[in-house]
């Protein structure tokens, strides 16, 4: 997302000038099956490792993991994390404000921990979301979700009902309508019985704002490939379907990187899917990501651009109505009206410029 976070922090200020409502820009959902890798998906667009990952059910209460741009405010106020150590990323969580956690490994335990004492240590699971905040200079104000899978058959503590339970928990998520599906389907289980798809379906009828991810590529029975379902053959997804290969758990435990993962994510695709490996993969996810954001924005331009328009007019108004002020002073103050007014609408229209430039090569690269 890089290169989308000075257009957005210039805009959002200009929003905020401007009295407008901030560009809320979409939730982004991981839905799916237990251990299907929505974990595993939202780590790799992070570009750090600190959720936690593995078989069986890991993630029992939903993490709402706000993203921080902190570039401008650093810049600004040479922030220095608190201990007197220039620190370039932290997390803090809201059940324990005052602490900041510069480890991304201690985050991970946290919500491990955080997760034991509201749910036990026994599988249970609660609808109490855990919300984490990530500030960096490398990310995009932005929100993503990581929720429990889906399963059928309880297990420890968890309740009869424990299907219906967690299918309430994330249409409660996914039915808002600011949120962008990310429906994880594994591509060794068919794709005709992805609960993923089904309950984006119920919320997205038209797939509007629903967005296949295809994993485990890797793990297909020798003989089966994927390019039929990544070809959107067997069902077609409106914004697409993208395949990746994300960390086996043999990786994790060996504590592979993620940037040795994703080198070797795009090997495999190379050797398996040429035809397609330029539109697969974590680092084309992030960038259709950052596509869909930017669609969003421009979007909301017209509108901002109305905002300024008036907001100009007025201005020239209440100045007009002053009179014939001192000379100095109302010559500085135009100055000033004049330069707020074409600043703005020469961001605005930068920002239009540079969508439709960055739509012709692509779109923009996430976060890394
Ligand atoms: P979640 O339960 O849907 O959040 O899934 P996780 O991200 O926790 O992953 C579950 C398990 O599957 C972990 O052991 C991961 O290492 C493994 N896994 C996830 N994605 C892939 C993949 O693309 N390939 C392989 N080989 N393993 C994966
Ligand atoms: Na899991
Ligand atoms: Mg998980």
């Amino acid at each position: 997302m890089e290169t989308l976070i000075p257009t957005i922090n210039r805009l959002q200020e200009v929003f905020l000038t401007v009295g407008a409502e901030i560009i809320q820009l979409p939730q982004i959902v991981v839905v799916g099956s237990q251990s299907s890798g929505k974990s595993s998906v939202l780590e790799s667009l992070v570009g750090r490792d600190f959720l936690p990952r593995g078989s069986g059910i890991v993630t029992r209460r939903p993490l709402v993991l706000q993203l921080v741009n902190v570039a401008p405010l650093q810049e600004r106020l040479k922030i220095d994390g608190g201990n007197g150590i220039k620190q370039n990323e932290w997390g803090t969580f809201l059940h324990c404000k005052n602490q900041i956690f510069t480890d991304f490994q201690e985050i991970r335990k946290e919500i491990e921990a955080e997760t034991d004492r509201s749910s036990g240590e026994n599988k249970g699971i609660s609808p109490e979301p855990i919300y984490l905040k990530i500030f960096s200079p490398k990310v995009l104000n932005l929100s993503l979700v990581d929720l429990p899978g889906i399963t059928k058959v309880p297990v420890g503590d968890q309740p009869e009902d424990i299907e219906s339970q967690v299918q309430e928990m994330i249409l409660s998520f996914i039915s808002n309508p600011n949120s962008l599906i990310l429906a994880v389907s594994p591509a060794n289980s068919d794709l005709a019985t992805s609960d993923a798809l089904k309950l984006a379906r119920e919320v997205d009828p038209d797939g509007r704002r629903t967005l296949l991810v295809i994993s485990k590529l890797d793990l297909m029975d020798a003989g089966t490939d994927a390019l039929e379902v990544l070809l959107g053959r067997v069902i077609p997804v409106r914004l697409g379907i993208i395949g990746v290969v994300n960390r086996s758990q043999h990786d994790i435990n060996t504590q592979k990187s993620l940037e040795d993962s994703m080198k070797d994510e795009q090997a495999f695709l190379q050797r398996h899917y040429p035809s397609l490996a330029s539109r697969a993969g974590s680092r084309y996810l992030a960038k259709t990501l950052s596509r869909l954001l930017m669609h969003h924005i421009r979007d909301c331009l017209p509108d901002l651009k109305t905002r300024v328009t008036v907001l100009t007019a007025q201005y020239q108004a209440r100045l007009n109505s002053y009179g014939q002020p001192v000379e100095d002073h109302s010559a500085t103050l135009l100055q000033i009206v004049t330069k707020f007014a074409s600043d703005y609408c020469n961001t605005i229209e930068g920002t239009a410029r540079y969508i439709q430039t960055s739509e012709l090569c692509g779109g923009a690269r996430i976060c890394y």
